[in-house]
Formats: C-alpha cells, structure tokens, sequence
C-alpha cells in the first residue's frame, strides 16, 4: 500500500513480525520534514491487518499536523500493534516492539496511546531510548501529560471565548463530556477561574467527586451534548460531533481534549454554518505531546510551560486563518500545519 502523507510526500509503512512473542505491528513514519517521526503506539484488537494499517496511517498523519502546529521539532508517526489471541507475555511482545523501533535508528519516537501504559514503555526502554513516556526524573518531564493537555485545553478555551464571545471564562457556563484524567483537571482549573460548570461521565463516582468539589451541576451522558452552555467541553470519545449530535447542540464554543471529535472534516463546515465556533482538537490538545516531546528531548520544564501558554495564541492564528480564508477552523489548522511544514519550522506563529 502506498499512502500520501500529510507533508505531500508518501509515507514509510514498516511492518514487524515476531512469532516468538507474537508482537504484529506497523509502524508509520508519515513525516520527518521537521524532525523525527513521533506518535503513541496504539495496543488493539484489529479484525484484519489492513483496519490496522489503515488506523496506523490515518492517525500517523494525524500526529504530523498536530506536532507542527504545536510548534515541536517533530514529524508524525505512529505504531499499531494487533493484540494476540490467546495468551501473551506483555513484557517479551512490547521488548520486541521495542527491537522494532530501534531497528529504524531513531526516526521513529514511540509513547504510550490507548491500550499502553507506562510499563509497557518501560519494557521498550530495555532496548531502545527512541521511546517517551518513561516516570517522571526528579524535576524534568516525563510521567502523566494529562495535567498538560488540560492546561492547553483551558488556555485554548480562554482564547476561544475572547474571540468567538468576547467574554472571559469567568463569565461563562462549561458543559464537560467525560470526567476522566483531561477532564477532570479541566473542571478544577476552570472552578478556579470562576466558570459555572456541567458535567456528565458514564462513572458516577467520577461525577460526584467533581460535584463535590466544583459545585457542578450533573446530567445523563446522552444530555450533556444538548446543555445550554457557552462552551461545550468533549472530553471523553471522538466522533461526537456528526450530524445527529450538531442539530441537538447549543454551546456557542467547543473546546476540548477528544481526539477526532469531527465525524468527518464536513462537519466541521456544519458547525460554522450553524455558528458555533470549533476549536480544532489536535490544535488545543497539544499540551500532553510536548511534554512528551520535552522529555524526549531533553527539555526542561518551563520550556513545556512556556510552550503550553502558547497555544491560545496557535488557535488565535488559526481562527485567523479560518475567517480571513473562509474555510472551517478544522481545515484551517490542516492548511496551517501544511505551510509550517513547508517553511520547515514554526517560525511564522
Ligand atoms: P480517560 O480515559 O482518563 O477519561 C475518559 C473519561 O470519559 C472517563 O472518565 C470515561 O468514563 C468517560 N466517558 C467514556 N464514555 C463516555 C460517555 N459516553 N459520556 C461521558 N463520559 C464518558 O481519558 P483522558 O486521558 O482523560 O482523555 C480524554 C480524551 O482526550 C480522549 O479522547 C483522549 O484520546 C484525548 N486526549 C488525551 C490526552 C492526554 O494527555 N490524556 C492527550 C490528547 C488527547
């Protein structure tokens, strides 16, 4: 298969096989125009191994537009592994996937996506150091970025709301779908500022601690997308946003940290022809992969501060983009990413 990349050239598909563990995996390297190829390694079960190369391409891509925009020296890419049937021993299958990585010399960098956690990141580290997402070390990045990708998502939130509402988060009502590790960080900050929450998580125990610290008001996860609120918050699944859930909403602002909240790229022009404005997920949810990308690097921790408190004025440039271009913000942040990796950097931000 040859698959178009993100930066107009095709992308790399590296396939691995190892019948000793079992480990089934391709690896994706979609651009490395500005840097080594980074992306998570995706754990799961696959019915054929073309779903699994086709996800594997799709979400490498993915990777090269949110690294450039986020401003990371960094191309995109990705791994997915085909979880085995049967038994398994974790920590021989992922130091395989490790042999993996390091047989491609460092231009690909793996971390942990849905199905890995930190010990399987653990085993790839024994045999290669192209891999982030290892324990924190004293006071240098590392360990759980989600507290980072809630910082992105709320300093995106305030940009938001200025420019599509001309208010600050104080003054608004947040609806947040799904209450887990983004989500709830979320919550905390955004009580903080003052803002007037929603909330909804198919695990009570995780809606009644919010509730009890936050003053929140709770609904049913199938109302939270109908709240009457200034921002809505998705922050739990992707596909959220497709046609049957645009014609319940009424938030005038969606902001959150679900990865492909966008059914497809069209429903991005049906947000913005019903008037909400959609802060592009990859565009705010950033914070997380340059924390990943710090420790990967060697960057010390204010770098990763001072690269989050930028990303409101990244989504201003694509708001930006969108108006003065008519396109949807979505499209917009593609068009955007396009041109950084044709400058070869981010200097234009
Ligand atoms: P998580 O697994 O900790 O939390 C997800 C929460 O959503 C859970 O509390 C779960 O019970 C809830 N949930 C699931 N289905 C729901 C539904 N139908 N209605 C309401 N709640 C529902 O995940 P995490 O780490 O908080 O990530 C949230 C989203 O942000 C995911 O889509 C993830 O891919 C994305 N993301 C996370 C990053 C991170 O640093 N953790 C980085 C970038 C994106």
């Amino acid at each position: 298969m040859i698959a178009l990349a993100a930066d107009g050239t095709t992308s790399e598909i590296h396939r691995f096989e190892d019948a000793a563990s079992g480990l089934e995996a391709v690896i994706v390297i979609d651009s490395t125009a500005l840097g080594p190829a980074a992306g998570g390694c995706r754990f799961w079960t696959y019915d054929t191994p073309e779903l699994m190369l086709a996800d594997g391409v799709r979400l490498a891509a993915g990777m090269t537009y949110k690294n450039a925009v986020a401003g990371l020296p960094l191309g995109g890419g990705k791994a997915v592994l085909r979880r085995p049937v049967g038994p398994f021993d974790r920590g021989r299958l992922f130091e395989a996937f490790g042999r993996a990585v390091e047989s491609l010399g460092g231009r690909y960098i793996t971390a942990e996506d849905v199905g890995t956690g930190v010990d399987d990141m653990i085993s790839v580290s024994r045999v290669t150091r192209h891999v982030a997402g290892l324990p924190a070390v004293r006071d240098r990045p590392g360990g759980d970025p989600s507290p980072w990708t809630a910082l992105g998502v709320y300093r995106s939130m305030a940009t938001a709301v200025e420019i599509g509402l001309g208010q600050t988060l104080s003054e608004c009502r947040v609806a947040i779908q799904g209450l887990g590790h983004v989500g709830s960080a979320l919550a905390r900050m955004l009580h903080e500022a003052g803002a007037k929450l929603v909330v909804a998580d198919i695990d009570p125990a995780r809606v009644e601690t919010i509730v009890a610290e936050t003053g929140a008001h709770a609904v049913g996860v199938d109302d939270i997308l109908g709240v009457e609120s200034d921002i809505l918050a998705p922050c739990a699944l992707g596909g959220v946003l497709n046609p049957a859930t645009i014609s319940r909403l009424r938030s005038r602002v969606i902001c959150g940290a679900a990865n492909n909240q966008l059914a497809t790229p069209d429903d991005g022009e049906r947000l913005a022809d019903a008037g909400i404005l959609y802060a592009p997920d990859y565009v705010v949810n950033a914070g997380g992969i340059i924390n990943v990308a710090a420790e990967h690097l060697g960057w010390a921790i204010e770098r990763v501060s001072s690269l989050v408190d930028t990303m409101g004025s990244r989504l201003a440039k694509v708001l930006e983009i969108s108006e003065s271009r008519n396109l949807s913000p979505q499209r917009a942040a593609d068009e955007l990413a396009r041109t950084i990796i044709a400058r070869r950097g981010p200097s234009m931000l």
